[in-house]
């Protein structure tokens, strides 16, 4: 069976007991702070699991993108060393929220396994949570398990969390005998139970989980407390590679067939053949990892020094570091995206949509790491041989971050390195030299007057903010005032948040001083008004100041941030109601609208969006926030971003009936001070998020007479007027296509004539015919087209030499005949490149055909003339 074809096994079993089949969600988890990568099939349905959104299923079943590379889910470390474990894998999975429970999830998993792929009976395992007498119970009664094929664990093995909080509950696990024949053959395919197996089989290294039945009960707190949930939910998680791993009879799941071409490939550029005990790890590594690079860049993550993005550069540095032990130095990652593609292109067509991104994206860190990277292998050698001289076996902490620090070296690869050695680092040492940079660079960032990390403004009262209301406050006293950063007793500055940026303005002293605040941020309870620091600093605690937003900027974010609102609705309106937003940004300029979509929205689709948009903005219907408590907000139905904490107060934006969403955001009294609203652009930024861009009010006005300007210029170029010009393109594209091929007809047939001309009028070099001439064509191709068949013409021992010129830029094409060159030792690239000296240039090629090119085209006459000397001389020569 194929990978293909288990995804599809899989996806049809369960879609035939009511399953709704649902997409895969994005490798990256844009919604969800708490976590890295999705880590398994459930993540997209957490908040379903906890209660705080429905769908419109009560059954799904997906299989899923999943990277384990960070967080509690971490498998990085033993990618390479075990056959079993990938940071990038794919999870079959089959859920139920709220509907069926333990009894259907058993009974499946065992039909599904047994009758439908055909797994012995007498091969499988099953553990279960301590007190889950249900469980077992449902086991023995309907599957054919015998009660000493099941095993009881602890929270340890079968209690399953998703993460450090959310949803999470007692599990059922399903093991599988690889048999007897299988020890000695792999290094560690685990056991049941993890070291508790031991109890179960002699052998317990022949044992690889491969399905995990999780009964959703319980929500895990920030302060580590189960809060039971509403409903119960079934929440399974197959390991795709794992069962075909078995299905496939082979040793790894590097083996199957989702990995053979890739595996295939490295072993093409690689200068080392796939051996166990020795490259395989290597191979493993980079399989692994250049799956996990392409899933996660192509679902909008970038390497980078932060967060996921320094994930990603980890694992592409250590794949890099393992490819020097296969011999590729020079960048190779990127060169196997497109066989990865191959494989994996049409269960996720969204690769194949961003291949070149993920090609550039692999291709420029390898290239900026590989120029290190050789010189940090070198210091770390000397790190060693340093160390073996003083009868250490550790690595200092020091050393570590100069690795890090100079080399880019991640101090896990230099972990793995040292376990290369026997050695290992000191992780303290390193910490403190991480944390004593940290400091600096703080201090480096307060003193550019940049906006600081502010943690240490001992600000005790929240700022009132007025900025709902009134633009200009005269009595706000100065808190704090510090390296620019000046907080007030009050103010109506709005403070960057929910994606509508911070206000900008001034504040006016006593004095007369006007001092330009240059962004506006929250941290806690203040409003930071961040300033030049400079010039704010003659700011004290104490003083009056007057503070005035920039009125005409904040009014253009209102506009924007009211067609957001507008927007938002419009787009469930049309697109549905799976639309979800996902991110957005309210500047003066521009807004930004990213939301959850499986396809690309039509043209048609976005002219709707735009016009309904315009036709609320016509309307001129009132804008009315309104405070209520957080209960009574949802019951209305508001909008909100469940990824955001609210407080039990809430504030609520509404538009009529159009519009109700949660927000702290400004906006405009109406809707019809929008003015205009035009979408501009929408593009994919991750596999089932959209984004579109729109202009408001003076900035869609000046997009229309940019457009109008457009039209104008080109119906003016065309000689058309306005309105016929899309004929007139037509007509004239029609045209060109015409004419191109009369030319082309006409410099074939001239051509043809030329070259017999040239034929016939070849001179006599020392026994070769060297047919030289000038000729009249199109393009270069065309030229070479024409040395083709020259060659294919001329007989015997024979030279022919074209030239022509584009551009003023002489070409020559040089061809030899197979006579020529096993009789009389001729060669084309050897002769184009004394050709084209008296054409001021030089070239080169093949010894039946060369190309060479020039710079003095007035020379092409004598460099005609001169080529049977060129052959004679070569001739003499040869
Ligand atoms: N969510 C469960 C797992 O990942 C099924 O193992």
């Amino acid at each position: 069976m194929t990978g293909a074809e288990l995804r599809k096994s899989f996806i049809e079993f369960f879609a035939d007991r009511g399953h709704s089949i649902v997409p895969s969600a994005s490798v990256v988890p844009w919604d969800d702070p708490t976590l890295l990568f999705t880590n398994a099939g459930m993540n997209q349905f957490k908040d379903v699991f906890l209660g705080k959104s429905t769908r419109e299923y009560v059954r799904a079943v997906d299989f899923q993108k999943c990277i384990r590379a960070g967080g509690k889910h971490n498998d990085l470390e033993d990618v390479g060393r075990s056959p079993i474990h990938q940071t990038f894998f794919e999870m079959l999975g089959n859920w139920s929220f709220g509907d069926y429970y333990k009894e259907e999830a058993i009974t499946w998993a065992w039909e599904l396994l047994t009758e439908r792929l055909k797994l012995p009976a007498e091969r499988l395992w099953v553990t279960v949570f301590r007190e889950d007498d249900e469980a077992e119970l449902l086991w023995q009664r309907h599957t054919g398990v015998p009660a000493d094929r099941i095993l009881r664990f602890d929270e340890k093995d079968n209690f399953w969390e998703m993460g450090e909080t959310g949803p999470c509950g007692p599990n059922s696990e399903i093991h599988y005998d690889l048999g007897p024949e299988r020890i000695g053959r792999n290094e560690d395919p685990g056991h049941v139970g993890g070291a508790n197996g031991d109890q179960a089989l002699e052998d317990p290294a022949r044992l690889v989980e491969i399905w995990n039945l999780v009964f959703i009960q319980y929500d895990r707190g920030a302060d580590g407390a189960l809060t039971p949930l509403p409903s119960r939910h079934v929440d399974t998680g197959m390991g795709f590679e794992r069962m075909l791993t078995i299905l496939q009879g082979v040793d790894s799941n590097y083996e199957t067939d989702v990995f053979r071409p890739l595996m295939d490939h490295i072993g093409e550029l690689s200068q080392h053949a796939y051996a166990e005990g020795n490259t395989d790890v290597a191979y493993r590594v980079v399989a692994d990892h250049i799956r996990a690079l392409a899933f996660a860049i192509t679902d909008g993550a970038l390497p980078s020094n932060e967060g996921r993005g320094y994930v990603l550069r980890r694992i592409l540095r250590r794949a890099a570091r393992f490819g020097r032990n296969l011999g590729l130095s020079d960048p190779f990652l990127y060169r196997l995206v497109p066989t990865l593609i191959e494989e994996m292109g049409a269960a996720y067509p969204e690769l194949p949509a961003t291949q070149d991104k993920v090609e550039q994206v692999v291709k420029s860190e390898e290239e900026s790491f590989g120029r290190t990277l050789d010189h940090g292998i070198e210091l770390f050698e000397d790190i060693v041989e340093q160390a073996g001289a003083e009868g250490r076996n550790e690595i200092r902490g020091e050393e570590a971050f100069k690795l890090y620090d100079t080399y880019g070296f991640p101090v896990d690869l230099t972990q793995l390195m040292a376990e290369e050695k026997d050695m290992t680092v000191d992780m303290a040492g390193f910490e403190a030299e991480m944390g004593q940079q940290r400091e600096r660079s703080t201090k480096a960032r307060v003193t550019a007057g940049m906006p600081s990390v502010t943690a240490d403004l001992k600000v005790e009262n929240p700022t009132r903010f007025l900025g709902y209301d009134t633009l200009a406050v005269e009595d706000a006293d100065v808190v704090t005032a510090e390296g620019g950063s000046v907080v007030l007793t009050k103010t109506p500055f709005y403070a960057e948040s929910g994606g509508q940026v911070g206000d900008t303005g001034w504040l006016e002293t006593e004095s007369g001083d006007r001092i330009a605040v240059l962004d506006t941020t929250r941290d806690g309870v203040a409003i930071i008004h961040h300033c030049d620091p400079e010039s704010a600093s003659d700011l004290k605690p104490g003083m009056t100041v007057t503070v005035r937003v920039d009125g005409a900027r904040r009014q253009s974010i209102m506009r924007n941030h009211t067609a957001t609102h507008l927007l938002h609705a419009v787009l469930r309106e049309t697109l549905g109601a799976h639309v979800e937003q996902r991110g957005s940004v309210v500047a003066p300029d521009r807004l930004r609208f990213d939301f959850s979509h499986f396809s690309a929205v039509t043209p048609e689709e976005l002219n709707a969006i735009e016009r309904r948009v315009n036709e609320l903005v016509w309307e001129n219907i009132g804008v009315e926030p309104f405070e209520t408590d957080l209960e009574d907000a949802k019951r209305q139905g508001a909008m909100a971003l469940f990824t955001e904490k609210y407080e039990d107060r809430v504030r609520v934006v509404r538009i009529g009936e159009m519009s109700l969403e949660l927000c702290g955001g400004t906006h405009l009294g109406a809707t019809g001070e929008i003015g205009l609203f035009r979408l501009v652009r929408e593009s994919g930024i991750a596999a089932g998020v959209r984004r579109v861009e729109a202009l408001t009010g003076a900035g869609a006005y000046e997009a229309v007479k940019r457009d109008e300007g457009l039209v104008a210029g080109t119906a003016e170029a065309l000689k058309s007027e306005p309105e016929d010009l899309v004929k007139r393109a037509g007509d004239l594209t029609a045209r060109v296509r015409e004419l191109e091929r009369h030319i082309r007809e006409l410099s074939t047939d001239s051509a043809r004539n030329w070259i017999d001309d040239m034929i016939g009028g070849a001179v006599d070099a020392d026994g070769v015919a060297v047919a030289a001439g000038r000729v009249d064509c199109p393009d270069i191709d065309t030229l070479r087209a024409m040395g083709d068949t020259l060659r294919e013409r001329l007989s015997g021992a024979a030279v022919g030499v074209l030239f022509a010129s584009f551009e003023e830029r002489p070409v020559c094409i040089v061809v030899v005949t197979d006579g020529a060159i096993s009789g009389r030792g001729l060669h084309a690239g050897k002769l184009a490149r004394d050709v084209a000296a008296f054409i001021g240039g030089g070239g080169g090629g093949k010894a039946h055909m060369a190309q060479a090119g020039g710079k003095d085209a007035s020379r092409i006459d004598e460099a005609v003339e001169q080529a049977p000397g060129v052959v004679e001389q070569h001739l003499r020569d040869a």
